[in-house]
């Protein structure tokens, strides 16, 4: 194979349509989708590739050095897109410390290896892709600004912190020891697959049920969101024609506050329902603020745009009703999901365990 891809993350959420995009469009390489398969796991995200030629599943822990070790060496691993990370900002708050773990021991832990391995290769064709958040520059007020490459990174959540510091030890493993490397920075995501804990998802379930909304503080804060496939051919884009250094920001100038766009689920579903226009806005609970709440996050991807011509294929109110549609014609997925049994799959599919 011409490359031997390591992804981390690839049963969750975005990383299964990372995979998909590797997969299906690149036959020459070998995807190797290497997950722990936390609550956020799922591999029927990626049933579709199990007998895919240039695909394999490996369970496994990003913070396992031993394990890192062997794997880099048996799949002689020449190429990693690193995903796996805990991603809910909610549970961060309750519970920080596995997001150190996984988020910064497990991003070094990969750094480390991958160094190792391709120090005694005979060949320089290597990448280290860190996938990121925009959320590691803090918070914007609203109507004012844009996050660019340049800014400072000012991370406010466990979170957030978290992944600031897995983005600083890429960029140091790149300066002490050239390892060659890549960083994006994407906004909110939303799409298919998307565990029912975020915003969207969750709503969207909400709705379907009649269930309380519970909107943190006034849901004035304002959130940049772009379609997930739209994210997975930006990777593709940066991974094949990135500079190796640099760091690109991802976004679909998309801003909504959260009510606004909270609304348009509400009327969207009401008509996709059959529901009487307002039904589903009566559902809307303000409830406690959320500690320490980033205001707004907005992206300039002016860089990405210019220097790689990646630009967002679909418009907003088409993704949130392909996203909607997706839910609503998944009821399996979803009710899978809500009851846990998503995670007995596993060991269906792979009796090694
Ligand atoms: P997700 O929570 O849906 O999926 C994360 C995946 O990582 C899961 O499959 C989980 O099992 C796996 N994982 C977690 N800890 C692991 C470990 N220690 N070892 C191996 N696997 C582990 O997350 P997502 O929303 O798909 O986000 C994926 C990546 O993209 C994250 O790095 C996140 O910071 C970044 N990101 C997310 C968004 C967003 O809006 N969701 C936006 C920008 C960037
Ligand atoms: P979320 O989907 O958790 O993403 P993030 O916090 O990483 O941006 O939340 C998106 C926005 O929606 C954020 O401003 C918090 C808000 N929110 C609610 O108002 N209610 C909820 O139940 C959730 C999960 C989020």
């Amino acid at each position: 194979m011409e490359k031997n891809i390591l992804i981390t993350g690839g049963a969750g959420f975005i990383g299964s349509h990372v995979v998909r995009q590797f997969v299906n469009k690149y036959p020459q390489y070998m995807v190797y989708n290497l997950d722990a398969l936390t609550y956020a796991g799922n591999l029927h995200n990626v049933a579709d590739l199990e007998s895919a030629p240039n695909y394999e599943f490996i369970h496994a822990d990003i913070t396992d050095l031993g394990k890192m070790r062997e794997i880099f060496n048996m799949k002689n691993i020449s190429h990693v897109i690193h995903l796996a990370a805990e991603s809910h900002v909610d549970r961060s708050i309750s519970d920080p410390l596995v997001f150190i773990k996984s988020n910064v021991l497990g991003t070094a832990t990969l750094l480390q290896v991958a160094k190792e391995t391709w120090e005694k290769s005979n060949t320089d064709s290597h990448l280290f892709y860190q996938v990121s958040t925009d959320e590691v520059y803090g918070s914007l007020e609203l109507g004012k600004g844009l996050f660019e490459e340049s800014t400072a990174y000012d991370p406010k959540s466990p979170y957030s912190a978290s992944k600031a510091s897995a983005d600083h030890l890429v960029r140091a493993w790149h300066h002490t020891y050239r390892m060659p490397v890549v960083l994006s920075n994407c906004s909110n995501n939303y799409g298919p697959n998307q565990f029912p804990e975020k915003l969207i998802p969750l709503f969207i379930n909400n709705i379907k049920t009649q269930k309380p909304l519970p909107v943190y503080g006034k849901g004035e804060n304002v959130r940049d969101w772009l379609y997930v496939i739209d994210h997975a051919k930006a990777i593709d884009t940066v991974f094949h024609r990135g500079e190796l250094g640099e760091t690109y920001n991802i976004g679909g100038h998309n801003e909504w506050s959260n009510i606004d766009l909270i609304k348009v689920l509400c009327d969207t579903m009401d008509e996709k329902l059959g529901r009487k226009k307002g039904t589903s806005r009566a559902l809307i609970t303000y409830v406690k603020d959320r500690a320490g709440h980033d205001l707004r996050y907005a992206i300039d991807a002016t860089k990405i745009e210019t220097e790689l011509g990646w630009v967002p294929s679909l418009q907003f109110e088409e993704g949130i009703e392909k996203t909607i549609d997706w839910y609503l014609s998944n009821d399996e997925w979803l009710s899978n999901v809500i009851d846990g049994s998503y995670q007995e799959y596993y060991q269906q599919q792979y009796k090694e365990v």
